[in-house]
């Protein structure tokens, strides 16, 4: 019977890593990958983690199935890590343990059809590529709400306003809670409380997703939205990952969370949906993250850690803005260094994208979205001339 299925196009990022891999030149440069990457070009682990793995190995005593809900200690804890340790609002969040921020996403979808048959969720334009399969093919239907203004570089949020204006209750709405990816442009304070006061207006529901919390300006910086939205409103969905913030990528954390007036309701949901389709999480990522947030030097030792790869990340967009201007580009990159988290747009054309990677061996996705934890600074003036180069082809400036 399989063979009636036909063979599908590689993914499109795969597609990218496999070709990197195979380039044999020494000097190439990988800015499309969606993983932190140090000084060195390496996604290292933590010094935290290492530390909070060693205390495992020690101390674990069995290996039994935690059950659907994951690790108790994790949950509390990351209750305290999304909303911060005085929030009103902790007694009505449910919050499980999931595979990853795409775990969370998932069994999200689960719930808004037995929550809501019909109801619909508003994405960004552009969103991350994975929010389609994750939500739209487990059959909830979206739709998109303008967000980004390529000509300009940066949010269009006047038209975001408008069309949220039609959105009604029943529906939910999905925002980044930082670190937007694709395109790195972040809501302002002020436009968080616009937004929640619609939200209030129109009843429909925030579904936000955080997978890059401590990437923008700080864990609690990176929270306001979703803590004012907790704050004010009867009922926001939240997906969050652990994956970039610990350095847990392979092993899959994150949680699911959901703000309401009935979160024993909402656990027995999450804990029956988790069993009809992975039955259990797996364990050591979550357990790696309650070692460290339950004990304070260690979480300590965690939060330098953070602000080391945020920092490198800031670095690294403020020195490509200076590069590009002394290379003659002008302002025409400002807004890297006005966006935040991994990505931004380059805003070039899928010519210069295909340009740079076979005459300079700088790859990155067609959409020109760069994964600014790529750069270094042994390869940042080489990337800058590579962009000059395509962007003038006569090498002029
Ligand atoms: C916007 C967004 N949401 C969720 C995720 C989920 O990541 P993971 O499943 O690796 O935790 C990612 C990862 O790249 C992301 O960029």
């Amino acid at each position: 019977m399989f063979e009636s299925l036909a063979q599908l196009p590689p993914d499109p990022i795969l597609g990218l890593i496999a070709a990197y891999k195979q380039d044999p030149r020494p000097n190439k440069i990988d800015v499309g990958v969606g993983v932190y990457r140090d000084e060195n070009g390496e996604t290292p682990v933590l010094q935290s983690v290492k530390q909070a793995e060693q205390y495992l190995l020690a101390s674990e005593t069995s290996k039994a199935y935690v059950g659907p809900a994951g690790n108790p200690e994790f949950i509390a804890q990351m209750k305290k890590l999304i909303l911060g340790s005085g929030h009103t609002a902790l007694d009505r969040l449910a919050l499980v343990q999931t595979p990853g921020g795409c775990g969370a996403l998932r069994v999200a979808a689960e719930l808004i059809k037995r929550a809501k048959a019909g109801a619909r969720i508003w994405v960004s334009d552009p969103t991350w590529g994975n929010h389609i399969p994750l939500l739209g093919d487990a059959g909830v239907e979206l739709v998109s709400y303008p967000y980004y203004n390529f000509s300009r570089h940066q949010i269009c949020f006047d038209e975001m306003f408008s069309a949220l204006k039609h959105v009604g209750k029943g529906d939910l709405v999905l925002f980044h809670a930082c670190c937007h990816n694709p395109s790195g442009a972040d809501l302002s304070q002020a436009q968080w409380q616009e937004i929640t006061r619609l939200a209030e207006q129109q009843g429909f529901v925030p579904f936000i997703d955080m997978a890059y919390q401590g990437f923008g300006e700080g864990l609690d910086q990176d929270a306001y939205g979703i803590r004012l939205m907790c704050e004010r409103l009867p009922e926001v969905l939240l997906a969050v990952s652990c994956s970039k913030n610990f350095g847990l990528y392979r092993e899959r954390v994150g949680a699911l969370a959901l703000l309401s007036d009935q979160p024993q309701v909402a656990s027995s949901h999450f804990a029956n949906i988790v069993r009809g389709i992975y039955s259990m999480p797996p364990s050591h990522g979550a357990s790696i993250v309650a070692t460290i947030l339950s004990d304070s030097s260690l979480e300590q030792q965690w939060r330098v850690e953070l602000t080391q790869m945020r920092e490198r990340i800031i670095a690294m967009r403020q020195c490509l803005v200076e590069k590009m201007k002394a290379l003659g580009a002008g302002p025409r990159f400002a807004h890297i260094a006005a966006q935040q988290g991994m990505f931004s747009f380059l805003g070039i054309t899928p010519t210069e994208v295909a340009a740079l990677r076979e005459q300079h061996a700088v790859y990155m996705v067609d959409t020109g979205r760069v994964s600014l934890a790529g750069l270094n600074d042994n390869n940042i003036d080489a990337f800058c001339s590579a962009l000059q180069a395509v962007l003038i082809p006569s090498g002029g400036v």
